[in-house]
């Protein structure tokens, strides 16, 4: 196949929120923390009736229908997610029912999990799967599925919540530069979920950033690498018209891009102006440990990347921002919302993608745009993500009801025998919703 890569996409996330700068002031943090600190606005969260299954069965039905795809046409269906509803089933079992009409069981694939990369790694075999030998003409199907809830504390507000649906197969109008390509991966206990009886991680949120970004510069490094020695010429950012990152909170990425940028001053790429090259020079001795511990290099480097940043990132950061960290559904949000802002001038243009999941795992990639064909053309793709009116549409909730949510499926988490409100008043229509879990804790799902 040529050009393999994503044909479609749709979104969902739940119509309750919760703003940043009530959230700020509810938690006591001093005002800014959350919003100009973290940089983000608002945050997505699942009430009493959703979760990650029903977030993906409401996606997955979705995409079929807004791109009218035979359901009988899906040969592989893989899932990407962290949120552990069972230790043994996959979630992607519970999808396979959006399937039961049409008689189609036979779709490889399951779940796949580490922290917030389970979703590349399910969109890299998708893609595998077309391009290789065994690859029997169907399309595949990639979802990314998390609700991401941190115990009370410096962390919460990192929350988020969403499901995303990627077709997957030859001639797409976001096709993947397989051969540029790298990733890092390592033992780390940055973030992750050793307590199976709670939902929330243990994070050491300091040593996370710092991992996140080792592990950036890392891949950026080998992917330079490679790239120069098959096409002969070093790569800078002046190579990618968008930097696309895993999205825990904004400010992050702010330091993502700072730091791609200052790795292309230390190896001395033409891009980088004679101002920047001033601005950095005082920090071209500082070895790699102490580079990351820096606050003036943070700073400097942020301050000589800020035009840039505007013009190759801002655009992706949308979504992140107005839902939170959706986990393996972040890097992908954050595409999505490049495609929706940008779609008419992308065609030919190149954007590298950075997923990172703690533990550690991550992958920098490239992908490369094309107008497309109706329905798998980039404007319709922004035109069913339907982005601005999915946001505006959203019931914004008081912090004290985001809290009381949060304590009540803390006492749901891993229960049994017990039913849920099945108020439905907020969902649109067409949203899957959890009506109860019985005594041999199978769980039962609804349609609006
Ligand atoms: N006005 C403006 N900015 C402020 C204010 C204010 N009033 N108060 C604080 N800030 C700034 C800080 O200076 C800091 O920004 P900086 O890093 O540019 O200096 C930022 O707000 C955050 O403040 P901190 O004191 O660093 O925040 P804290 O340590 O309390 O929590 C953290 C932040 C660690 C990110 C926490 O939310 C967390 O643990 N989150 C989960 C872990 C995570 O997401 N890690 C990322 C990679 S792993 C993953 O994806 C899960």
């Amino acid at each position: 196949g040529k050009d393999v890569g994503i044909l479609a996409m749709d979104i969902y996330f739940p119509p309750t929120c919760v703003q940043q700068e009530a959230l700020e002031a509810h938690d006591g943090a001093s005002k800014g923390k959350y919003t100009i600190g973290l940089g983000q606005d608002c945050m997505a969260f699942c009430s009493e009736v959703e979760d990650v299954v029903s977030m993906s069965l409401t996606v997955v039905a979705s995409l079929l229908q807004k791109y009218n795809i035979d359901p009988k046409l899906i040969g592989r269906l893989e899932v990407g997610s962290e949120t552990v509803i069972d230790k043994s089933k996959s979630i992607k079992t519970w999808l396979m029912q959006i399937f039961e009409e049409s008689g189609n069981t036979d779709i490889e694939g399951v779940d796949s999990s580490n922290a917030c990369y389970g979703g590349t790694a399910a969109l890299l075999n998708c893609v595998n799967w077309v391009e290789s030998k065994s690859w029997d003409g169907r399309y595949g199907l990639v979802v990314c599925t998390d609700s991401a809830v941190y115990a009370e504390g410096p962390a919460r507000p990192t929350g988020g919540a969403a499901a995303i649906a990627m077709l997957i197969g030859p001639n797409a109008p976001i096709s993947f530069e397989r051969k540029y390509k790298a990733s890092h991966m390592a033992h780390a206990y940055d973030f992750y979920k050793p307590d199976l009886a709670s939902e929330y991680p243990v994070v050491d949120g300091k040593l996370s950033q710092t991992c996140y970004l080792m592990a950036l510069d890392s891949c950026y490094k080998q992917f330079c690498t490679k790239y120069e020695k098959l096409v002969g010429e070093q790569f800078s950012i002046s190579d990618a018209d968008y930097c696309v990152f895993h999205s825990p909170y904004n400010k992050l990425v702010q330091k993502s891009f700072a730091r791609l940028f200052f790795n292309d001053f230390m190896r001395n790429c033409s891009s980088v102006d004679n101002d920047a090259k001033e601005k950095l020079l005082p920090f071209a001795n500082l070895n790699s440990e102490e580079s990351y511990q820096s606050r003036d290099l943070e700073k400097a480097s942020q301050q000589v990347a800020k035009h840039l940043y505007d013009i190759k990132v801002q655009p992706s950061t949308l979504l992140p921002k107005q839902i939170g960290n959706m986990y393996t559904a972040s890097l992908y949000a954050a595409l999505a919302s490049v495609v929706y802002n940008k779609h008419n001038s992308l065609a030919g243009q190149r954007i590298i993608m950075f997923s990172y999941g703690s533990g550690l795992t991550s992958t920098l990639f490239s992908l490369r745009l094309h107008e497309g064909q109706h329905p798998f053309s980039l404007a319709n793709i922004a035109s069913m993500l339907d982005v601005t009116a999915k946001l505006n549409s959203r019931h914004v909730t008081p912090p004290e009801k985001f809290v009381e949510t949060l304590k009540l499926m803390e006492h749901r988490y891993g229960a049994k025998d017990f039913e849920t409100s099945q108020d439905t008043s907020l969902l649109p229509p067409g949203t899957f919703y959890l009506t109860k879990v019985d005594s041999m804790y199978r769980r039962f799902y609804d349609k609006k």
